[in-house]
C-alpha cells in the first residue's frame, strides 16, 4: 500500500458555512482545495481511525471525482471501513439514517442542496457525527482552523474504484461497502408510517405526483412511492437524478418547482403533490390548487403526529427557528409540551433531538423531520402527509383550514434579496442593530413594535450561547417581522426578511396573503431602508 504525504498550502477561505463547506465547482477544482478540507475533517474527528463511516452525496457534477478522492484519503488515514452509496449516491437524510442504524463514527455528504449543479454551478462537503446530525460550530470552526495551517495530506496512489455494482472491495486496508442507497432508507419509513393503509388508499385511486427535480430523492420515491405503496408507474417526475439537475434549480418552492405546481392546478386529476430538493432534506407539500406553507405544515404535523404509528406515543416537544412562523407554538400550548425556538439552521435541535426534548422539529426553509434522524428529511414529511390524508380521510385543504379553524391562522411570507453586494447587506444589517433602542415602542399605523432584539439562543443542553441570529421586531398583536443574512448564499449576500401576522378569527380567514401581510411588507421595508440601501425594488424570491 502506498501512502502519499502530498505537501500542500492552505486556503484561507475555507470558512464553513451554516452546514459545511458550500463553493463554486471551480474552487473545489483548485490543487488540494477538497483535500485540504477532508484533511483537516480527518485530523478534527479524532478516533475515527479504524472506525466506519458512511459516504455519499446528491449526485450534482463534481460527486463522482470527489467520491474517489475521499475514499483514497479515507483509506490512508486509517479508516477501516466506508459505507458508500451505489455510483456515490446518498439523500442527506439516508445517510443520517445510516449513520444510526450502522453506528459509524460519522459520514461525508456530498452537496450544495438546494443550490444548482454543474461545472459552473455550486458543490459541496459536510460532515455529520455519530448522532447522524451536522457537525456542531466547534468541529467546523476546528477543522477551519486546522485548514488555515494544513502542510500536507494522507492519500493512497491507487485507480478510481467501480462503484455501480453493490459488494464489498478493498482500497489498501481499507473496505468499501457499496450499499443500495435506499434499502435502509426505505425500512426505517415502513416502520414509521402505516404502508398498509396508505396502500389501500392508492389502490382505490388516490393519485399524487412527486417531483424529485432529478435530483437524489428520485430513486428513493420510485422505490417508495411506486414500487411499495403502489403510487402507479408514473407518480415521480424528473426521476433520474443528472449532474445539473437538469438545468434547473432544485429547491422545492413555488418558483422553482413549477411544473409540479400546474400538475396540480384547477381541475387536477391529483389530490395530492409534493417535491423535494438536491440532497433530499427538503419539502414542498401542495393539494389540488393549494400550497401548505412549510410553518403549517409543522404545526397539522404536530397536531397530527399521535394519529401516526412511528409517533401514537405522543411527542414530548416541538423546535422552530426562529424566523420559522408561531403556528406550531399554538400547538404546543394546547398539547401541553414545550415549544423551543432556535436560530436558523438544522444543527440547532441536535442536542434536543438528542436529550429527547423535542419529537418534531421543522424550518420554514421547506425543511421538517422527526427524531428518526438528525436532518430534516423530504421524503419522510411526504409520507407524513400520505399517511395523514390516509387517516383522515380529507383532501389537503380541508386538514389545513380545520387546523386554522381551531388553531387560527399564522399569515406568512418570506421575501428574498439575492446577490446584494456584502458590505451594503452588512451595513444594512448594522444599522438595524443600531435602531433597535429607537424602535422600541413606534408604531406605524395600525402596528406597534412592542419588543425588538438581536436574537440570541442559549442551548438548554449544553448551554452554548450562539447570538446574532437576526434582527426581531415584535408588535403587539403578535405580527412579527425577521431580518437576517443567509449563510448558505454562494454569491454576495442574500438578505432574507420574514413577515408574520396572526389571525385567530376563522371568519376573517383565507385572505390573500399577500394583501393581509401588506402594511407589514411595507413597514419592514421602510425600517430596514431596503430601496435606498439596495436599489431593490422588489424581492428576487418571494415564498
Ligand atoms: C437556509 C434556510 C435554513 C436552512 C439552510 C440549510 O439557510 O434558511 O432554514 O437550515 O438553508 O438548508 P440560510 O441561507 O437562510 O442561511
Ligand atoms: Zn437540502
Amino acid at each position: 500500500m502506498n501512502i502519499l504525504k502530498i505537501t500542500t498550502q492552505a486556503f484561507d477561505d475555507q470558512k464553513p458555512g451554516t452546514s459545511g463547506l458550500r463553493k463554486k465547482v471551480k474552487v473545489f477544482q483548485q490543487d488540494n482545495y477538497l483535500e485540504n478540507f477532508v484533511q483537516s475533517v480527518f485530523h478534527v474527528a479524532e478516533n475515527i481511525q479504524g472506525q466506519t463511516l458512511v459516504l455519499g452525496g446528491d449526485g450534482r457534477y463534481y460527486n463522482k471525482q470527489a467520491i474517489q478522492i475521499i475514499l483514497r484519503m479515507a483509506a490512508a488515514n486509517g479508516i477501516s471501513k466506508v459505507l458508500v452509496g451505489q455510483n456515490g449516491l446518498l439523500s442527506t437524510p439516508a445517510v443520517s439514517a445510516l449513520i444510526r442504524k450502522h453506528n459509524t463514527a460519522g459520514g461525508i455528504i456530498l452537496s450544495a442542496s438546494h443550490n444548482p449543479g454543474g461545472p459552473d454551478a455550486d458543490f459541496g462537503i459536510k460532515f455529520n457525527i455519530q448522532n447522524g446530525g451536522p457537525a456542531p460550530t466547534p468541529f467546523t470552526d476546528a477543522v477551519y482552523e486546522y485548514s488555515q495551517n494544513i502542510s500536507s495530506y494522507n492519500i493512497i496512489d491507487t485507480d478510481d474504484i467501480d462503484l455501480n455494482s453493490l459488494g464489498q472491495l478493498n482500497i489498501g486496508d481499507m473496505l468499501v461497502d457499496i450499499i443500495d442507497p435506499v434499502t435502509d432508507y426505505a425500512e426505517l419509513m415502513s416502520h414509521l408510517f402505516d404502508f398498509n393503509n396508505i396502500k389501500v388508499m392508492f389502490d382505490s385511486g388516490f393519485s399524487m405526483r412527486f417531483d424529485a427535480m432529478h435530483a437524489i430523492t428520485g430513486p428513493y420515491a420510485q422505490e417508495i412511492l411506486e414500487n411499495r405503496l403502489g403510487a402507479g408507474p408514473c407518480t415521480v417526475i424528473n426521476a433520474e437524478p443528472l449532474e445539473d439537475f437538469g438545468g434547473g434549480h432544485p429547491d422545492p418552492n413555488l418558483k422553482h418547482a413549477h411544473e409540479l405546481v400546474s400538475l396540480l392546478r384547477n381541475n387536477s386529476q391529483h389530490s395530492f403533490g409534493a417535491a423535494s430538493d438536491g440532497d433530499g432534506d427538503r419539502n414542498m407539500i401542495l393539494g389540488k390548487n393549494f400550497f401548505v406553507t412549510p410553518s403549517d405544515s409543522l404545526a397539522i404535523m404536530a397536531a397530527n403526529a399521535h394519529l401516526l404509528p412511528g409517533y401514537k406515543n405522543g411527542l414530548s416537544g416541538v423546535a422552530r427557528s426562529m424566523p420559522t412562523s408561531a403556528a406550531v407554538d399554538r400547538v404546543a400550548e394546547k398539547l401541553g409540551i414545550e415549544c423551543y425556538e432556535t436560530p436558523t439552521g438544522w444543527k440547532f435541535f441536535g442536542n434536543l433531538l438528542d436529550d429527547n426534548k423535542i419529537t418534531l422539529c421543522g424550518e420554514e426553509s421547506f425543511g421538517s423531520g422527526s427524531d428518526h434522524v438528525r436532518e430534516k428529511d423530504g421524503l419522510w414529511a411526504v409520507l407524513f402527509w400520505l399517511n395523514l390524508i390516509a387517516v383522515k380521510k380529507q383532501s389537503i385543504s380541508q386538514i389545513v383550514t380545520d387546523h386554522w379553524a381551531r388553531f387560527g391562522q399564522n399569515y406568512y411570507c418570506r421575501h428574498d434579496y439575492e446577490a446584494i453586494d456584502s458590505q451594503i447587506a452588512d451595513d444594512l444589517m448594522q444599522h438595524l442593530v443600531d435602531s433597535l433602542d429607537q424602535l422600541q415602542g413606534q408604531s406605524f399605523g395600525n402596528y406597534q413594535i412592542e419588543n425588538c432584539d438581536n436574537f440570541s439562543y442559549t442551548d438548554p443542553v449544553d448551554n452554548s450561547v450562539s447570538s446574532n441570529q437576526g434582527i426581531r421586531l415584535l408588535f403587539s398583536d403578535g405580527s412579527r417581522i425577521v431580518y437576517r443574512l443567509s449563510g448558505t448564499g454562494t454569491e454576495g449576500a442574500t438578505l432574507r426578511v420574514y413577515i408574520e401576522k396572526y389571525e385567530p378569527d376563522v371568519s376573517q380567514q383565507n385572505g390573500d396573503t399577500q394583501l393581509v401581510l401588506s402594511e407589514l411588507i411595507e413597514i419592514a421595508n421602510t425600517v430596514a431602508q431596503i430601496l435606498t440601501r439596495t436599489g431593490r425594488t422588489t424581492p428576487d424570491v418571494i415564498t
